[in-house]
C-alpha cells in the first residue's frame, strides 16, 4: 500500500509525463473541466477567481495556467491587468494568449515581489517539492500582494473512485480491483492550509461543494479516461476498465434514471 501511493506520488509529479503525456495538449484537462457543467450548484470558477483579484492593480502571474481558462476570462474582464502566463508543458500553452512561456513553479524566471498577484490554480499537487513551490509564490508576490490557489477535497468525486474499484474488479475477476490513481491527494483542500500556512499569514479557505448529475455516461466516461497519461500505474488493463466503467455506469442510469457523483473543490485565497 505505502508503496503503490509513493509510486502513484512519483507519477503524479513526473515533469516527462506531465509535459509529454498529461498536458502535452488540452484533451485531457478539457475533458475533466467539462464535467462541472452537470454540477448543481454551478461555479464560475474563473468569474471567483477575477472576482478575488478585485482590489488587484498592475502584474498577474498564472502558475500551472494550462489551457489558459483562467486568463481567457481575465483579459475579458480586466483587461488593465498586465497578465503572464507559465506552464511546465510547452504543448498545453499553445492556445493560449500571450504572453506565456515555459516554466517551473518551483524556480520561477520572476523578481522578488515582481507581481501584484499570483494564481496556482490545480497545479501544486504536480510540484514535486510543495514547500518549494510556496515560497516562490510568497518571493515573488509583493507585499500586500494576493495569491489564490486551486484544489479537490479528498472526497472529491469519490463515486468515481468507487466506480474504479468496482470495474478494475470485474476486469480483474476480483471483488474489489486495485485503487484508482488520486491527482489531487499531495495537496488536497485539507492538506493545502497547512503547506500555504508556512509563508502567508492568512489563508482563506472557500469551499465549493456540489453534485453532478448526468444521464448519459460518456461526460463520466471521458473523466475517467483523461487519466490515460497515468495508465501503466493502475494495475489493470486501462481502456477494459474504461469500458467496463460505462457499462456500471449504463446500468446506474437505467435503475436509478441519472448518475450522480458528489464533488468538493475550493479556493484558497492567501495574503502575505
Ligand atoms: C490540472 S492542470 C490545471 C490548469 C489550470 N491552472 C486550471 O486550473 O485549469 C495542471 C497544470 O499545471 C502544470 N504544471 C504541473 N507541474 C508544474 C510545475 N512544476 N510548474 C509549472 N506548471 C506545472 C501542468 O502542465 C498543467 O498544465
Amino acid at each position: 500500500m505505502t508503496d503503490l501511493s509513493a509510486a502513484h506520488d512519483a507519477a503524479v509529479t513526473d515533469r516527462a509525463r506531465l509535459a509529454g503525456s498529461a498536458y502535452n495538449g488540452d484533451r485531457d484537462l478539457a475533458a475533466r473541466q467539462s464535467l462541472y457543467q452537470w454540477q448543481t450548484p454551478r461555479y464560475d470558477l474563473p468569474g471567483l477567481v477575477a472576482e478575488q483579484l478585485g482590489d488587484v492593480r498592475g502584474r498577474v502571474v498564472d502558475i500551472g495556467c494550462g489551457n489558459g481558462k483562467f486568463i481567457q476570462r481575465l483579459r475579458q474582464d480586466r483587461p488593465d491587468l498586465s497578465l503572464l502566463g507559465l506552464d511546465i508543458a510547452p504543448g498545453i500553452l499553445a492556445g493560449v494568449p500571450g504572453p506565456v512561456a515555459v516554466a517551473d513553479g518551483t524556480r520561477l524566471p520572476l523578481a522578488a515581489g515582481s507581481v501584484d498577484a499570483a494564481l496556482a490554480l490545480h497545479m501544486l499537487y504536480h510540484v514535486p517539492d510543495i514547500p518549494q513551490a510556496v515560497r516562490e509564490l510568497a518571493r515573488v508576490v509583493a507585499r500586500g500582494g494576493l495569491v489564490v490557489a486551486s484544489t479537490n477535497s479528498d472526497r472529491d468525486k469519490a463515486e468515481l473512485d468507487d466506480l474504479w474499484h468496482r470495474a478494475a474488479g470485474d476486469v480483474l475477476g476480483v471483488e474489489r480491483g486495485p485503487a484508482r490513481i488520486s491527482l489531487s491527494a499531495r495537496f488536497s483542500l485539507e492538506k493545502a492550509p497547512a503547506f500555504l500556512g508556512e509563508e502567508f499569514r492568512q489563508v482563506e479557505v472557500i469551499e465549493l461543494p456540489g453534485t453532478i448529475t448526468v444521464r448519459d455516461p460518456e461526460p463520466v466516461i471521458a473523466h475517467m479516461a483523461s487519466y490515460r497519461a497515468w495508465a501503466d500505474q493502475q494495475d489493470v488493463p486501462f481502456d477494459a476498465t474504461i469500458d467496463r466503467a460505462r457499462a456500471l455506469v449504463v446500468d446506474d442510469i437505467a435503475r436509478n434514471g441519472a448518475y450522480e457523483i458528489t464533488c468538493l473543490g475550493g479556493i484558497l485565497v492567501c495574503r502575505r
